[in-house]
This record gives C-alpha cells, structure tokens and sequence, in this order.
C-alpha cells in the first residue's frame, strides 16, 4: 500500500477547523458517489470574503486531511479565489495523496462550491 505524506498524516490525526459553524451563512453538503462517504462544510462570508470555515465529514482518512488543508488554505480569501482552488492544489499542499485516493479531495471540494451555492442563494432572497 501506498504510504501517507507526513502532511497528510498531520492533518488527518489534527485536523484543523472541525466542528459546526453556528452562524454559518453558507452549508454545503456533498456525498462522495464512489464510497458513499459524506462531507459538510459550513461558511461564514462577509463583504465576499471567507472569514471562519469549518467541516465535519463521514469520510476517510485522505477526506478529513484534505478538508482540513482546504480550509486552511481558503480561510480569508474572497469567493472568487476560493472557487478556483483545486483539489490538485490542495493534493500539492498536502506532499501528494495516492492516486487511489485523489477522488477523496473532491469530496471538500463539491462541499465548498455547494457552500458558496448556499450563501449566494440566500443572499438573492434577502433582497
Ligand atoms: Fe470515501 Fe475517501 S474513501 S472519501
């Protein structure tokens, strides 16, 4: 079996940003159609940046690490640059994932896109 990046390691045994965000804004919650794994990612945006993000996944290992690297690298970027990362990216900034296990890293990547979904959506109703 293919052996874990420390980074990887790290972030799957302290994985940063878990929990609920209770005055989230933006939910976004995506299932992983290969395993059946689940993620939610909840977002609070203001004057279009990301200012607090948090997850919490039924997922793998390789999921929960590279949630936690997403939120890190997202935390306190505008929308537009959040969408534009990719979970190749995110694989880079973690030391590589197996390719076995790259269709892990979309999973945090559709929450965060289905968040952002969620905020818009409730922001054209507000108006
Ligand atoms: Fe399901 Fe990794 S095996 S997200």
């Amino acid at each position: 079996m293919e052996k874990y990046s420390d980074k990887v390691m790290d972030h799957f045994m302290n994985p940063r940003n878990v929990g609920e965000l209770k005055d989230a804004n933006g939910i976004g919650e995506v299932g992983n159609p290969r395993c059946g794994d689940i993620m939610k990612m909840y977002i609070k945006v203001k004057d279009n940046v990301i200012e607090d993000i948090k997850f919490l996944t039924f997922g793998c290992g390789a999921a929960v690490a590279t949630s936690s690297m997403v939120t890190e690298i997202i935390k306190g970027k505008t929308l537009d640059e959040a969408l534009e990362i990719t979970n190749k990216d995110v694989a880079e900034a973690l030391d590589g994932l197996p390719p076995i296990k790259m269709h892990c890293s979309n999973l945090a990547q559709a929450a965060i896109k289905d968040a952002i979904e969620d905020y818009k959506e409730k922001k054209t109703k507000d108006f």
